[in-house]
C-alpha cells in the first residue's frame, strides 16, 4: 500500500457567507485567535506525515502563498530588532522549498471540479483533502486519524459525524452497512439530500483520504447538486469496488466558513490558550452573566 503522503487544500471558493471580508482577502486567510484557516490545515496535515500540499486557488488568493514563502524585509527587520519572539512565531508558515504547489481552478465549478484540477499532482498516489473551512479541536490530528484508518482498511475514508436531521440538505450524507459505532462501512452516498429522504444523519465533513482513481470518475464533469461537480457524486461510483469507510473522528468541528462556527472557533482556541484563557473566560462572563 502506497504511504500517504499527498494533501490538496481547495481555497477557491467564493466565501460569499463571509461578504464583505472575503471581498478582496481569502476566506482562508481569516484568523482564528491569531492564525489563518489555511495554516490550521496545513500543520494539520503535516501532523499525519503529509509533506507535499496542492493549493487550489483562484483569482485574488495569491496572500495565501505569500503566508507559506520567506517575507525576506520582514524577517530581516525582526532579525535586526532582535525580535526572537516575533521570528518564532512564523515557524509554521516555513515548509521546504517546493512542499507547495498551487493549480487554478479558473472557475468555480465545485469541489468535485476544484480536486480534477489537482489530477496531475496527484497522479498515482493516495492522497488527502483538507477543506481549511473545517477547523477541528482534538488531541490526535484528525487527517493522522485518517490516516491510520487508512493504513488498516485501504480505499477512501472519510471523516463524519452525527448533524441534527434537518441539516441533511447541507452535507454528503453516508447510507451506512456494517458500523462499530466508531467505522462505518459507506454502502451509499448522497450530497444534500432533504431530511425526509437522507438516507441517515451521518454527515461528511472536509477531510477525506481518497484513492487516485476517483479522478476518472470526475473527468466525467456530471452535474450534481446546486448545478456543482460534485465529489460526493464521484466518491460514490467507487462503492463497491474498493474498501470505503466513514470515521466517527475524535475532536470537535468548527464551521468556520459559517459566521456563528467561525466565532465559536475563536472562543474554543483562545480557551486552550493558557495566556488568554483567563482574561477571555472574564469578558465572556461579562456579556454572558450566569
Ligand atoms: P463552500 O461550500 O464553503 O463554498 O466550499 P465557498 O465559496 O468557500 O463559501 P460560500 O458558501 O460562498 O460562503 C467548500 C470548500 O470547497 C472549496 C472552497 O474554497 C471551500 O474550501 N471550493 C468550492 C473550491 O475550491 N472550488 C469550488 O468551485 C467550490
Amino acid at each position: 500500500m502506497k504511504p500517504l503522503r499527498k494533501a490538496v487544500l481547495p481555497v477557491a471558493g467564493l466565501g460569499t457567507r463571509f461578504l464583505p471580508a472575503t471581498k478582496a482577502t481569502a476566506k482562508e486567510m481569516l484568523p482564528v485567535v491569531d492564525k489563518p484557516l489555511i495554516q490550521y490545515a496545513i500543520e494539520e496535515a503535516r501532523a499525519a506525515g503529509i509533506e507535499q500540499f496542492c493549493l487550489i486557488t483562484g483569482r485574488g488568493k495569491t496572500a495565501i502563498v505569500e503566508h507559506f514563502d520567506i517575507a525576506f524585509e520582514l524577517e530581516a527587520v525582526l532579525r535586526e530588532r532582535g525580535k526572537t519572539e516575533a521570528m518564532a512565531l512564523l515557524e509554521g508558515t516555513q515548509l521546504e522549498p517546493g512542499a507547495i504547489v498551487t493549480v487554478r481552478q479558473q472557475e468555480p465549478l465545485g469541489l468535485g471540479h476544484a480536486i480534477w484540477c489537482a489530477r496531475a499532482f496527484i497522479g498515482e498516489d493516495p492522497f488527502a483533502i483538507l477543506l481549511p473551512d473545517d477547523l477541528i479541536l482534538g488531541e490526535t490530528p484528525c487527517v493522522a486519524q485518517l490516516a491510520a484508518v487508512y493504513r488498516e482498511t485501504g480505499g477512501n475514508v472519510v471523516a463524519v459525524q452525527d448533524v441534527p436531521r434537518e441539516h441533511t440538505n447541507r452535507y454528503g450524507i453516508l447510507d451506512i452497512g456494517a458500523d462499530d459505532g466508531r467505522l462505518a462501512e459507506v454502502k451509499g452516498l448522497v450530497e444534500k439530500p432533504a431530511p425526509e429522504v437522507a438516507p441517515s444523519t451521518l454527515s461528511i465533513i472536509g477531510r477525506y483520504v481518497l484513492r487516485p482513481e476517483v479522478i476518472a470518475h470526475l473527468s466525467r464533469f456530471e452535474r450534481g447538486a446546486g448545478g456543482e461537480v460534485q465529489l460526493t457524486d464521484a466518491m460514490a461510483k467507487m462503492i463497491g469496488k474498493l474498501p470505503f469507510h466513514g470515521l466517527r473522528f475524535e475532536g470537535k468541528r468548527f464551521d468556520c466558513g459559517d459566521k456563528v462556527g467561525f466565532l465559536e472557533a475563536q472562543i474554543a482556541f483562545a480557551l486552550k490558550r493558557p495566556e488568554l484563557a483567563p482574561k477571555v473566560r472574564e469578558f465572556l462572563r461579562h456579556y454572558c452573566p450566569a
